[in-house]
Order: C-alpha cells, then structure tokens, then sequence
C-alpha cells in the first residue's frame, strides 16, 4: 500500500492554542510542525541575519513580509522531514502566503491542505496569552495561574520566560492585525477542505475534534516512489 501524505493548516488568531495542538498532533500523527513564529523567534535568538531583519517586527506585532516569510517556508518544505507532510503552524497568514504555498505543495506533489481554523472570543485570548510562559531552552509552554517570576520548566528546570510579544500593547496590536486580515484568507480556502474549530474548551476536548475531522477528511495523497525511498532511508 502507497504511504500517504497530509497538509495540515492551522489559522487563528494568537493564543487561540495552535500551537498546543500541532505538537499533540504531530506526536500523533508522526509528522513535524512548522511554525514559522517559533522559526523566527529561534532566528532572532540566533542573532542570524533574518533573525536581525525579523526582531522588530515580531515585538511590535506586525507580519514579516509576505516574500521573506514564504522563502523560509519553501526552504523548509524542501526538506526530507516534510515528504509525508506537516502540520503548518501559523502560515499562511495572507492570501499572498495563501497563494505561495499553494504552488510550492502543487511543486512537491503534496497534497491540497485541511485547513483548520480555531476560533476563539478576544477576552480568553489576552487571559491565555498573559498567562503563558515558555521555557527557554526546551520550548515548552506553560500556562500559569498566578504571577510567579520563579516557575520552572518541568522537564529541565529553567526558569520559565515570557515571550516579548506576549504584553498588553502587542497582544492588543496582534489581535487587531489579526482580524483586519483574516476575513480575506477564510475566504479563500472557505469552500476547500475547511473547518472551524471551537477552541475554548479544553485541549483534550480540542485534540479529539481535531482528530474527529481529520478522519472524516481527505487529507491524504499517495507518497511518490522517490519520496517513499527517502522516508525508508531516514526511517
Ligand atoms: P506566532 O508564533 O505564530 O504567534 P501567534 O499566531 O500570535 O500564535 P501564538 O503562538 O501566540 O498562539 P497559539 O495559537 O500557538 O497558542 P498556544 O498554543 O501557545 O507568530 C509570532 C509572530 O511571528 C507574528 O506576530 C509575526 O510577527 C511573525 N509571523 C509568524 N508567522 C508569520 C507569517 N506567516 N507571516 C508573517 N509574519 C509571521 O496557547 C496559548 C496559551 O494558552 C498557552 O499558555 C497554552 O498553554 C494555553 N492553552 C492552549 N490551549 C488551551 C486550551 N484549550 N485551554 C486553555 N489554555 C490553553
């Protein structure tokens, strides 16, 4: 029987738990995430020239250009890891991106993607966001209840961060962006292989929705040989 490939596409808007979910997800379904926040924040970490060119942007809330962020995708689409798909973690995020990446899958022979939109009202979001801490090392989230500049990382004990875009002013600017751009990108993959997602309840609960939908989808498209051969190889 062929190997089979899935697109996932995760839209939403910030701290509606996208990125909660594509890590269950992969873990289930075996395939990576490519977030492209997380790429920039270790690129700006990295102190790298597109980390230098991204730093600003991203702490202000605003979108990397269309043209910069859709060259990092297609570089990372390239790669072997991707041959059975992923899950896209915040791209695309304009019709542009929208556009770009629908090439670059028709280029690779991947499938179209199941987009997977969370919704979720703006006051849970800036409750989410302002409770969320990251560890800096290992990039585990975590969701506090209460202020404690003394949390740490479960799994390595480093003291838990918060991201630098995760203050008041940035979320309310992020929110904003968000739903002045949305509209257009729901628009265009609304009448393809498209979902809405209640985002409020639990993760558990979200996960099994997540997982209800893909099964009664059609996420899937055969592996071509060469890609089959690459996969075995690395398996
Ligand atoms: P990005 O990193 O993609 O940020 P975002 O879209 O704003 O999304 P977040 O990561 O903030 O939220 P999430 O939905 O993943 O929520 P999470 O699971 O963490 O992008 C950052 C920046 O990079 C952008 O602003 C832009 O500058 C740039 N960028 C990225 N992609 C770009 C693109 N394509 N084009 C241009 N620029 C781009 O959950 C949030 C919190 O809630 C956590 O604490 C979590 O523990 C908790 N939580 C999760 N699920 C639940 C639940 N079900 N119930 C209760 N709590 C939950």
């Amino acid at each position: 029987m062929p190997k089979l490939a899935s697109v996932i596409v995760f839209l939403g808007p910030p701290g509606a738990g996208k990125g909660t979910q594509a890590a269950r997800l992969s873990a289930t379904l075996g395939i990576p995430v490519i977030s492209t926040g997380e790429m920039l924040r270790q690129a700006a970490q990295s102190g790298s020239e597109l980390g230098k060119a991204v730093e600003g942007v991203m702490a202000s809330g605003h979108l990397v250009s269309d043209d910069l962020i859709n060259e990092v995708v297609d570089e990372r689409l390239r790669r072997s890891d991707c041959n059975s798909g992923c899950i896209l973690d915040g791209y695309p995020r304009t019709v542009s991106q929208a556009l770009s990446l629908e090439g670059l899958l028709d280029r690779l022979n991947l499938p179209e993607p199941v987009v997977l939109n969370f919704q979720l009202a703006s006051d849970k979001i800036v409750e989410r966001l302002s409770r969320r801490r990251q560890c800096p090392q290992c990039g585990a989230s975590y969701s506090v209840k209460h202020h404690n500049n003394s949390a740490r990382c479960e799994r390595d004990g480093s003291l838990l961060t918060r991201r630098a875009d995760d203050n008041p002013e940035t979320i309310r600017q992020r929110l904003e962006l968000y739903h002045s751009t949305s509209a257009a990108l729901v628009d265009f993959y609304r009448s393809r292989n498209y979902h809405e997602i209640r985002a409020s309840r639990t993760p558990s609960h979200v996960s099994r929705e997540l997982t209800r939908i893909l099964r009664g989808s059609r996420p899937v498209t055969a592996i071509p040989a060469v890609h089959q051969t690459v996969l075995s190889a690395t398996a």
